[in-house]
C-alpha cells in the first residue's frame, strides 16, 4: 500500500532523515520505534506532505506522492492522528469530529460518526463537551476518532500512548487492534516499543534518521539489541 524509499529530510540544513526505507501492506499494523529525536515524527510528516523531502520516493496505492501538498495526500486517504493529539480545544467533541470529516470529501459521514461512537462510547456521552476539558486519554480518543472521520485508507498515529496512564494506554492499544481487525491499515509510531510491538505485524527501528533494523514484530521482540535498547526490562 505504501512504499517509502531512501527518504531524506533536512530542517534548515540539518539532516533529520538520512535514508528511511519502509513499507506498509494493506491490513497490517506496522510500527516505527525509536528514541526521542530519532526521526519518527519527521517520517510521518514527510509521508503526509507536511514536510517536504529533499530526496527519496514515496509510493501510495501505486502513485508517487512525494512533493504533493498535504491536502491532496489526505484526500488520497493518508490520514494522521498527530503527536500531542492537537484537538481543537475550544470546540466540542462533535465539532472536532465534523472537522475530521472535512479532510476527505466522501459520503457517509453519518455512518462514520456512528462507527466513532461505537468505538468510543465515552466520546458520545461527551459529544457537546468542549475538547480542552477532556482528560488526556479522552483527547487521544478524540484525535483517533477525528482521523477515522476522514475514512483513512492508511491511518498514521504518532505516539498515541504518550503521557497517558498505563490503564488508558492499554485501552488505546486495544482500540488500535480493533481498528486493524475491522480491516484498517495502520502505521504506528511509538516510544513505547514493548506495547507497540505486541500489537504489530512488523516493525522498523529508527535510529538517527536511518532504519538499521526491521522485521516481523515477534522477531524484533526476540532481538538482543532491540531488547537491550528499546524493551528495557521485558
Ligand atoms: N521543525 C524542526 N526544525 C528543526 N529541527 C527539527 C524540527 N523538527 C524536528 N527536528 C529535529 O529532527 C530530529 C528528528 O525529530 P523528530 O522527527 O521529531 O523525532 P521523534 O519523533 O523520533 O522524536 C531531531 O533531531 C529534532 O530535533
Ligand atoms: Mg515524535
Amino acid at each position: 500500500m505504501l512504499a517509502v524509499e531512501n527518504l531524506h529530510l533536512n530542517y534548515g540544513g540539518v539532516l533529520a532523515l538520512k535514508g528511511v526505507t519502509l513499507e506498509v501492506r494493506r491490513g497490517e499494523i506496522v510500527t516505527l520505534i525509536g528514541s526521542n529525536g530519532a526521526g519518527k515524527t519527521s517520517t510521518l510528516n514527510t509521508i503526509s506532505g507536511v514536510n517536504k523531502s529533499a530526496k527519496g520516493k514515496i509510493t501510495f496505492l501505486g502513485k508517487e506522492i512525494q512533493g504533493l501538498p498535504a491536502h491532496r495526500i489526505a484526500r488520497m486517504g493518508i490520514i494522521q492522528a498527530p503527536e500531542g493529539r492537537q484537538v481543537f480545544a475550544g470546540m466540542t467533541v462533535l465539532e472536532n469530529l465534523e472537522i475530521g470529516a472535512m479532510g476527505r470529501k466522501t459520503n457517509n459521514s453519518d455512518r462514520r460518526l456512528e462507527e466513532v461512537w461505537s468505538l468510543f462510547p465515552k466520546l458520545q456521552e461527551r459529544r457537546n463537551q468542549v475538547a480542552g476539558t477532556l482528560s488526556g486519554g479522552e483527547q487521544q480518543m478524540l484525535a483517533i476518532g477525528r482521523a477515522m472521520m476522514a475514512a483513512p485508507e492508511l491511518l498514521m498515529m504518532d505516539e498515541p500512548s504518550l503521557g497517558l496512564a498505563p490503564l488508558i494506554v492499554e485501552q488505546i492499544f486495544k482500540i488500535i487492534v480493533e481498528l486493524r481487525n475491522s480491516g484498517r491499515t495502520i502505521l504506528l509510531v511509538e516510544q513505547n516499543a514493548w506495547m507497540a510491538l505486541q500489537v504489530s505485524d512488523r516493525g522498523y527501528v529508527l535510529e538517527n534518521g536511518r532504519c538499521p533494523l526491521w522485521g516481523k514484530a515477534d522477531e524484533l521482540i526476540a532481538d538482543e539489541t532491540v531488547k537491550k535498547i528499546y524493551l528495557g526490562g521485558h
